[in-house]
């Protein structure tokens, strides 16, 4: 209906004004605003709080290094000493350690119930019974093959000793020469060997074990003192034909996937190649599982070294003969100053919480948008002149710039405080990041607005999707991104759900700040993109395309449904600048409404000519074209079905006021209401004094004109007004139509009202309408000549010459006709083309001789008169069919 080449208001004018709104809109919730952005700042505060209570709570003397209340210069008062000495394992990591302990080398031992005995999945006879599992004498086997079976058995039986020698005053020296080994997990380091804190014996592995072959020992090492059990464990060299076989051995007695009864493990396994007395080449297999490394990234200790140790030495002894020896004396840590231990909560609970302050501007932007909806708002502007395009890059930018803003605030204040999430990661990466993550939600909020029509709706829904999505990354997609043995396609499938790419990018942020923080380093930096176990780059790439093709999506469908526009799906396919008309009506109803032309006066057909004319041939020069509507309220409660309007047509030319006069219930407003109905609605929803409460405060004829006023601010194309003056005094009406005239110079406006005089000064056109249909329409001063052909004569004698009255007229016109007559005063119609107007005065002259007239008068027909006419006929025609 609205014709695209006028010249809309300018683009900046539609930013400034719909800024304006927005900001109202903004300013009257200011609470929520208030709530909505002290979410990131109580976020921020109370991670520092937790982080200030955790700090604490590790700086408590259990978590530091071990201290102790001692004696030391024999005064009897102590003194509080702290070191290793006094430390459990635990709280070793955090001891200043200048001068390292030295432990003996020791081999990784299976524990005895899990020692390799013979079983039925393996061939071999000469493995031990299984019986000396219960009874804890089960042999640890080494298992051996190599091209030359000899030179095999030989090192093999180098190895292992057939006696333990202990120098009790250098315990530590004597069980390096001899073969110990321990079924305890290595740590992490090796200050404080597990093996000699665990209270479980160390085993000295030997050909041939004695009954009582449990001995203690004890030592002081680095002012420690340590009591320890050592029982011995028979060492049991098997030969294999191939390493196939060794492999095929190991793999079976695997402790998982297997029922406990077949758990076979080996100390370990050596395969000696082409090793000869020129050349030793050996392999060995080991256990690299074994190690205490629960979750934690660093590396454990595996004890591989004394086995290389082992052989390398048995083979100096097959070459040398037994008294040489290659001593592995100890193991030593590297000295190491006091440290704190340090947890960045900011970066461990980060993810969780950061996702939930950035999510949280989804249900925000969400719900405005469906609010304008709700409130028809978004029509409401239409109609007074936005168009598509202004609306969509104006919203779209004021709710980037809303999201930045937050966004930045959100990253200055948490690094303000000094959180390591912000502060360690590059910020041009940070920035790049929310960017184009703010931008895919935005795109998101005006997709997920074309389906809800309903504000709590929308922000129920928008808030489930809120913190279901952080706990869901929180709780399920993390293990998937932590599970490295997770196919990695899968997880990127997942992020294409934007909750996880943000919950994903904010997850690496915070891995990468964790790590820095707890290495003393940085935190991610551009270069770390190409890494291939940084999930940035695709989660980058993933949002990057998301945000385009969600922002093309939303805009196809908001322009298909959402807008009011009426586009077909195909829209786009067409010309642009042949937008179909709003009341364009399929073509089958056209057969019936025939039915209404034959009936149509001459002037009212003239006028569907031109409708019919106008569709086939768009031209700009008309702001409305109207054509055949019909409205049909329902029977109800067994009354027949009214028609309202039934198949009016018409075509407004930009410029002209086109006035709509008739009785009440004519079906004026029904007109102006429809397949516009929703727009109308928006006008009197505004006019009505919702948009602002500082209306109320006007009296009826200010808000009256205030409302003109406003309906004209947009530089609409159209307008609509229902009986504008009604309720005005004589002034302010004035104004008003000053007002008016003024405004429809540039566009069309539809009028409806009683006042006669008012159509007359502002109506260019002027439609009668009665019963649902046009009677009539043309100019004031034509429809005056069409059906006001007549002078009214008025006369008021004494009622005893009311007939001579008569006579006289008689004789002026043949044809009056008397319209009203009470107590003396009687009203004629005398047609225009009967009389002369001086024989009327020639008449009147005539009858004062004769009688005493009291008063008389002749007037032309007024639009009144002419109204009463249409009316009527129409009326009665209609009670007649
Ligand atoms: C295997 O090793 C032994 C011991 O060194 C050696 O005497 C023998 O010749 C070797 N056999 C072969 C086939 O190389
Ligand atoms: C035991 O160790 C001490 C100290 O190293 C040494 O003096 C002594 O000779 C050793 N005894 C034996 C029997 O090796
Ligand atoms: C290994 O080889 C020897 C000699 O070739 C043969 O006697 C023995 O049965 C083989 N062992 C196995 C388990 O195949
Ligand atoms: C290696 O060690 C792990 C952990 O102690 C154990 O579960 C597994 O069975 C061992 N594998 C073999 C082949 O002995
Ligand atoms: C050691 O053994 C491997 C495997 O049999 C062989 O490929 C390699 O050439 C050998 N190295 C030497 C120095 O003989
Ligand atoms: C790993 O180390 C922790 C503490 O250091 C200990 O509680 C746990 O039992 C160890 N696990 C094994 C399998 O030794």
């Amino acid at each position: 209906m609205a014709d695209s080449s006028l010249d809309p208001a300018s683009f900046w004018t539609q930013a400034n004004a719909l800024l304006r709104k927005n900001v109202t809109y903004q300013k009257r919730n200011i609470k929520t605003n208030i709530r909505l952005v002290s979410f990131p700042f109580i976020i921020c505060l109370l991670l520092v709080l937790l982080q200030g209570f955790i700090n604490s709570q590790l700086d408590k003397p259990s978590n530091n290094c071990g201290c102790a209340c001692v004696d030391t210069n024999g005064d009897g008062k102590c003194q509080k000493v702290c070191g290793l000495q006094y430390s459990d394992l635990d709280q070793a990591a955090t001891c200043p350690i200048p001068n390292p302990p030295e432990w003996p080398p020791l081999l990784q031992v299976p524990a005895p119930e899990y020692r390799a005995v013979r079983t039925d999945f393996l061939p071999f006879t000469d493995l031990p019974n299984e019986s000396c599992r219960s009874s804890g004498s089960c042999p640890t086997t080494f298992l051996f093959t190599g091209n030359n079976q000899s030179l095999g058995q030989i090192l093999a039986g180098n190895m292992i000793k057939a006696s333990f020698n202990l120098n009790a005053s250098d315990v530590v020296d004597s069980l390096a020469t001899n073969v110990v080994g321990s079924d305890t997990y290595p740590q992490t380091t090796n200050f404080l060997d597990p093996a000699f804190f665990s209270g479980v014996p160390i085993y000295n592995v030997q050909s041939r074990c004695s009954s009582n072959s449990t001995l203690s020992v004890s030592f002081q090492e680095f002012s420690i003192n340590v009591q320890q059990e050592v029982s011995c464990v028979q060492g049991l060299p098997l030969w294999r034909n191939s390493s196939s076989e060794i492999n095929n051995e190991l793999y079976k007695g695997y402790r998982k996937g297997n029922s406990e009864s077949k758990i076979n493990e080996f100390t370990a396994a050596y395969d000696f190649l082409n090793s000869n007395g020129n050349s030793f080449n050996v392999s060995i297999w080991y256990n690299s599982t074994y190690k205490n490394d629960s979750g934690q990234a660093s590396i454990a200790l595996v004890r591989v070294p004394r086995l290389v140790n082992l052989v390398s030495n048995a083979y100096l002894q097959f070459l040398q003969g037994p008294g040489t020896q290659m001593i592995f004396e100890f193991v030593k840590e590297m000295p190491k100053p006091q440290t704190k231990l340090r947890l960045d909560l900011s970066s461990l609970l980060g993810t969780l919480f950061f996702t939930w302050v950035i999510l949280q501007l989804f249900p925000v932007i969400l719900t405005s948008l469906v609010y304008e909806k709700q409130q028809k708002l978004r029509i409401m502007m239409k109609m007074h002149g936005l168009g598509d395009g202004p609306y969509w890059m104006i919203s779209y930018a004021y709710f980037l710039l809303i999201s930045l803003v937050y966004m930045l605030s959100f990253v200055i204040f948490g690094s303000v405080i000094g959180l390591k999430f912000f502060t360690l990661n590059d910020y041009s990466l940070q920035f790049v990041f929310y960017f184009i993550y703010v931008n895919l939600q935005i795109s998101l909020a005006f997709l997920a607005a074309a389906m809800f029509s309903n504000v709590k709706t929308s922000a129920v829904v928008g808030y489930i999707c809120v913190f279901g999505t952080g706990l869901l990354g929180g709780f399920l997609f993390q293990f998937f991104i932590q599970d490295t043995s997770f196919p990695r396609g899968w997880i990127i499938a997942m992020e294409l759900y934007p909750g996880f790419s943000l919950f994903r990018g904010l997850y690496e942020f915070s891995q990468a700040s964790f790590m820095g923080n707890f290495l003393g380093t940085r935190g991610m930096r551009w270069g770390d993109l190409s890494d291939s176990v940084n999930g940035m780059r695709e989660v980058l790439i993933i949002m990057v395309v998301e945000w385009f093709v969600v922002l093309f999506i939303a805009y196809y469908i908001d322009q298909v449904m959402s807008s009011g526009s009426g586009k077909s799906p195909l829209f786009f396919l067409r010309n642009f600048g042949k937008k179909p008309s709003t009341f364009r009506r399929p073509s089958l109803q056209r057969q019936g409404s025939k039915v209404f032309v034959q009936l149509d006066k001459p002037d009212v057909s003239q006028e569907r000519e031109k409708v019919e004319q106008l569709l086939l041939e768009p031209s700009s020069s008309h702001a409305i074209i109207v054509d055949d509507i019909k409205k049909v309220y329902p029977g109800k409660d067994g009354n027949p079905a009214k028609f309202a309007v039934r198949g009016l047509s018409l075509a407004l030319p930009r410029g002209e006021c086109f006035g709509m006069l008739g009785p009440n219930g004519a079906g004026k407003t029904s007109f102006i209401s429809m397949a516009v109905e929703e727009s109308l609605k928006s006008v009197n929803l505004f006019n009505g004094g919702v948009a602002d409460k500082q209306a109320g405060k006007y009296s009826g004829g200010m808000k009256r004109r205030l409302s003109v006023a406003i309906s004209l601010i947009g530089d609409p194309k159209v307008v609509y007004m229902d009986e504008p003056s009604t309720g005005l005094d004589p002034a302010s009406r004035n104004s008003l139509w000053n007002v008016v005239k003024r405004a429809k110079q540039d566009r069309a406006i539809i009028l409806t009202t009683h006042s006669m005089e008012e159509a007359e000064v502002l109506c260019d056109r002027l439609g009668i309408f009665v019963d649902g249909s046009l009677q009539c329409m043309g100019n004031p001063k034509e429809l005056k000549g069409r059906y006001g052909g007549s002078y009214v004569f008025t006369m008021t004698t004494s009622s005893d010459h009311e007939q001579d009255v008569e006579i006289m007229v008689r004789h002026l016109s043949p044809q009056a006709n008397k319209i009203y007559h009470i107590s003396g005063t009687q009203k004629f119609e005398l047609p225009k083309h009967e009389i002369r107007i001086a024989d009327v005065f020639q008449a009147v002259e005539n009858a004062k001789s004769r009688f005493t007239v009291f008063a008389w008068g002749l007037a032309d027909t007024t639009l009144e008169d002419v109204f009463i006419k249409v009316a009527r006929g129409a009326q009665a025609f209609n009670v007649l069919s």
